[in-house]
């Protein structure tokens, strides 16, 4: 059984190899350059990588990001296991000098897992600033890298669905509001739609930047949709929102209200478990018939929120209220305005890692997503045909990223 297999089903044991982070690479069968180390997905990569068992290993990991992980939200096997090859590397990848000066001496990176991004107030910004970076980060590490041999960029649901716009929900351009502008499920050659969409931009700049190098280093783009994970350092973490507004209504003795569209809470829905996503890139990565191809990347199942909803409830201790129709819905980015101190005193009661309420609750991303009027499920039959297995049960996933949020002391 491989490992992804395993550690798909939950039944990997995961082993630390207790290494020296300072040793030399040649020890290393794979050195990690993991950009965008602090996200959601980024940090379970930052956990995955460094185990006995991962594919491809033993592994050296750089992470990058601007502020460095917190120590006290890392996984006890990086915590407290001094000398795990783990090595942060502040950097800010959206300038090109820093992100030169900072990655163009890590000569010994093999593999690059990309899964950094930032919002802008425009959508045009958003995609420019979004090329330059992984723009810089090749042109950094291409040339200073010889045996780099392959580049996981993590991309979106979004490639089918078209952009979010600045204030949430997808942009207007992609279709009348009942209709996804495909007809779901997409698979991974559907058409790209003719409006620009930065991850289209991501997939261009990686394709032209490898093209330049003389010595073939392989690709693979990861799909994946909302993802369900544990980063509070994270753009877009619906769980921890979503965990966070239920301990606002629980302080506020108010019950858990749906706000979003009637099609989310009865339709199906999917997710993609941010340990999946990273064990999928950790595949691709090293297994040769999953180069140069892109991949939908979720886990392999569906869910619908109404039945989730009350799960959420009865982990925070509130009444659950479900879809009321139209006229009950709300924005919840209004409904949590002005809540700044009702947080802080949430955290300051029960003791929890000081966050600001705008670090934890990613309003107008849980708008826009159960606030969809369509169903826009993928499936996984490509990445099956090609060899991995891997699937999550959402429900479980949901209920264990709660229970780490609470374990480590994010939320109540
Ligand atoms: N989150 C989801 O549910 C979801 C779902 C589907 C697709 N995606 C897509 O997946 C991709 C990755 O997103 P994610 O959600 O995994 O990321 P994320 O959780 O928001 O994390 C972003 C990471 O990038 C780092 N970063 C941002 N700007 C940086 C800069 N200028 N220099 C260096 N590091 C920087 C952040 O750390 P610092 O801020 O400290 O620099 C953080 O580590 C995006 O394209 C996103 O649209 C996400």
């Amino acid at each position: 059984m491989s490992w992804w297999w395993a550690g798909a089903i939950g039944a990997a044991k995961k082993k630390t190899t207790g290494d020296d982070a300072d040793a030399p690479a040649a020890r290393y069968q794979s050195v990690a350059l993991v950009v965008g180390a602090t996200g959601i997905v980024g940090s379970s990569l930052y956990d995955i990588l460094p185990l006995a068992d991962t594919p491809g290993g033993p592994w050296k990991v750089y992470g990058v990001s601007r502020r460095p992980p917190r120590p006290s939200l890392l996984s006890p096997n990086i915590a407290d296991g001094v000398g795990l090859p783990v090595v942060h590397v502040p950097c800010d990848v959206a300038d090109p000098a820093d992100a030169l000066a900072k990655l163009s001496p890590l000569g010994d990176v093999t593999h690059i897992f990309y899964a950094a991004w930032c919002r802008r107030s425009t959508a045009a910004e958003t995609r420019a600033t979004n090329a330059a970076m992984l723009r810089n980060v090749l042109d950094a590490v291409l040339p200073a890298a010889p045996n780099l041999q392959h580049v996981c960029l993590q991309t979106g649901r979004n490639h089918y669905l078209g952009p979010y716009g600045p204030a949430g929900g997808v942009v207007a351009e992609v279709g009348p509001r009942h209709d996804p502008p495909h007809d779901p499920p997409f698979p991974e050659n559907t058409p790209r739609l003719a409006i620009p969409n930065f991850y289209y931009e991501l997939e261009d700049v990686l394709l032209e930047e490898l093209a330049k190098k003389e010595r073939a280093v392989t690709w693979s783009v990861h799909r994946p949709t909302t993802i369900f994970g544990f980063s509070p350092c994270s753009l877009m973490n619906l769980v921890c929102s979503l965990c966070v507004y239920a301990s606002i209504c629980r302080k506020e003795g108010v019950p858990l209200r749906w706000f979003g569209s009637e099609e989310a809470w009865y339709g199906f829905s999917d997710a993609s478990d941010a340990d999946l996503v990273a064990e999928h890139q950790i595949w691709a990565a090293v297994d040769p018939y999953a180069k140069n191809e892109a991949f939908n990347c979720s886990n392999g199942d569906v869910f619908k929120w109404k039945h989730l909803w009350p799960v959420l409830a009865e982990q925070f201790g509130v009444p659950a209220v479900g879809y009321t129709g139209y006229d009950g819905r709300f924005k919840l980015e209004d409904a949590m305005k002005g809540k700044e101190a009702v947080w802080e005193d949430i955290v300051r009661e029960n003791e929890l890692v000081p966050t600001a309420l705008d670090e934890v609750g990613h309003w107008w991303y849980a708008d826009a997503v159960l606030g969809l009027e369509f169903e826009h499920l993928d499936n996984m039959n490509k990445s099956k045909e090609h060899g991995f297995l891997g699937f999550r049960n959402s429900v479980t996933s949901f209920n264990t990223w709660i229970d780490k949020l609470r374990a480590y002391k994010v939320v109540p």
